[in-house]
């Protein structure tokens, strides 16, 4: 058998060189936020560039910064973009062609997505940053197992873009020289997510939740601000564990005050487990050859009969609105896709299941300066958790389990959860439409 460095350096290449196996009309995926390989993706803009793609159909969650070269209005005529998960990127390309339609919008539960992508979309390459070859022929997917470890070894063709910076992760992340098709490097700086200052509303939130939560709990953090102000104030709890779609830098604080053990964990006891990961060097520095850490698909990670088997299942995410029946919204905004789901009704849904587990969806009261109440009457966008899925609802004024509430006690409980200045506008509009009497 030939020897994985030789394999190694037949397949290295120049991102121009790699990126020329792409097909002129093809899908594409690429791996997600830090894993975003820039080399290769600022290649494919030259080929378009150089009128050298017919249509690309681009699928892709956060894409950021290693992203940017292709997210121009000049290029809609070749490129179709895809988001599951939209950023700052997409709103920006969306502002620059006037149109919110150059964004197609791809709905998918994020655990069933590996499933989507390569079943029913096709994807037929994918390229993705990795961590360097180690001496047994490995790269790691290090921050980005999700869709990722499925599509890299079962998809037409993949490029990997090494980069020292990349840490190296454990579980599922792994892949073998053999199985890839083409090799660059590129040692660029990660992207990084910085955390954001506590304000008293997140303290006032986080130690809502915080009371609830048992010593032993199973925890899944989702992105934004609250739920990352939640995990701050969890430092003086007993053996947690992480079973969470989304890493982030608090919970190397967690773990670092020793907060977090895994050992009451059924399913990976004793590690830490996730889908990706986003947030500082020193969170990238603590998942880095930890053995502690370890990374699973979305498929596996968020299916909620995975969730379930952990008892004490603690979800914490965040929403854009929730109207006066519990139905929620956390991906709309202004008529048009802000995000995407993500795994918050994946992880609402296992927390129920889960032998004393708890849901949260925590959020402040209000947006733009308190011009808005995210407390409504009625949905206007669309739904991303129906009115059955929300367990505790938490604001800055207080909490209320929706569970077991009927309309007019889930009407009255959460606009007690509004701001005062919202109370009674809510208060007339429920019984406009018929909840109160
Ligand atoms: N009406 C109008 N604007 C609103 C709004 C509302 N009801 N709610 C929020 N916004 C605006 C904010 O003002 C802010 O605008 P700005 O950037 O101009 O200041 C922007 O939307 C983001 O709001 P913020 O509350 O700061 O967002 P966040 O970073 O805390 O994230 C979500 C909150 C809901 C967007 C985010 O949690 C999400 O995308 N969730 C869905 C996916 C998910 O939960 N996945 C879980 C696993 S990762």
């Amino acid at each position: 058998m030939q020897d994985i460095y030789s394999i190694y350096h037949q397949k290295l290449t120049t991102p121009e060189e790699a990126v020329a196996k792409i097909p002129r009309k093809c899908n594409v995926s690429f791996g997600l936020g830090p894993s975003n390989p820039p080399a290769l993706l600022a290649s494919l803009a030259e080929r378009v560039d150089a009128g050298d793609v017919d249509k690309i159909d681009l699928y892709y969650q956060i894409a950021k910064d290693g992203a940017k070269p292709l997210f121009k209005a000049k290029y809609l005529d070749h490129l179709r973009f895809h988001a599951n998960f939209m950023t700052d990127l997409d709103r920006e390309l969306i502002q620059e062609a006037g149109t919110s339609s150059v964004i197609d919008f791809m709905p998918c539960y994020l655990w069933q997505l590996p499933r989507v992508l390569l079943e029913f979309i096709n994807i037929d390459v994918f390229m993705i940053t990795v961590s360097p070859m180690d001496k047994h022929g490995y790269f790691s997917l290090g921050t980005s197992c999700d869709y990722a470890s499925t599509l890299v070894r079962q998809c037409k063709t993949t490029i990997v873009e090494v980069n020292e910076n990349m840490p190296r992760v454990f579980g599922e992340n792994l892949i073998h020289v053999s199985e890839v098709d083409s090799i660059v490097e590129n040692h660029t700086p990660l992207l990084e997510l910085e955390e954001r200052p506590l304000s008293a509303k997140d303290v006032s939130i986080g130690a809502k939740i915080t009371e609830m939560v048992p010593d032993g709990a199973c925890l899944q953090f989702g992105i934004g601000g609250i739920p990352n102000a939640v995990a701050k104030s969890l430092t003086n709890h007993k053996d947690l564990g992480i079973h969470t779609e989304m890493l982030t830098t608090s919970v190397v604080d967690l773990h670092e005050a020793g907060a977090i053990t895994n050992h009451k964990k059924n399913i990976h006891r004793f590690k830490s487990v996730f889908a990706l990961c986003w947030g500082t060097r020193k969170l990238y520095d603590f998942i880095d050859d930890n053995p502690s850490v370890e990374s699973y698909p979305c498929s596996h990670i968020n299916d909620p009969s995975v969730i379930q088997r952990n008892d004490n299942v603690v979800s914490v995410n965040s929403i854009i609105e929730i109207d006066l029946m519990g139905q929620v919204n956390s991906e709309y905004i202004a008529g048009h896709e802000f995000s995407g789901v993500g795994g918050q009704r994946d992880f609402m849904s296992g927390a129920f299941r889960s032998k004393g587990g708890m849901s949260f969806l925590a959020f402040y009261s209000t947006a733009k300066n308190d011009q808005v109440s995210k407390i409504v009457p009625r949905l206007t966008g669309i739904v991303t958790d129906s009115r059955m899925e929300p367990m505790w609802v938490v604001t800055e004024y207080g909490m209320t389990n929706l569970k077991g509430k009927t309309n007019s006690e889930r009407a009255l409980a959460l606009i007690e959860l509004a701001a005062p200045q919202f109370r009674q506008d809510l208060l007339n509009q429920a019984k406009k439409i018929g909840l109160i009497r």
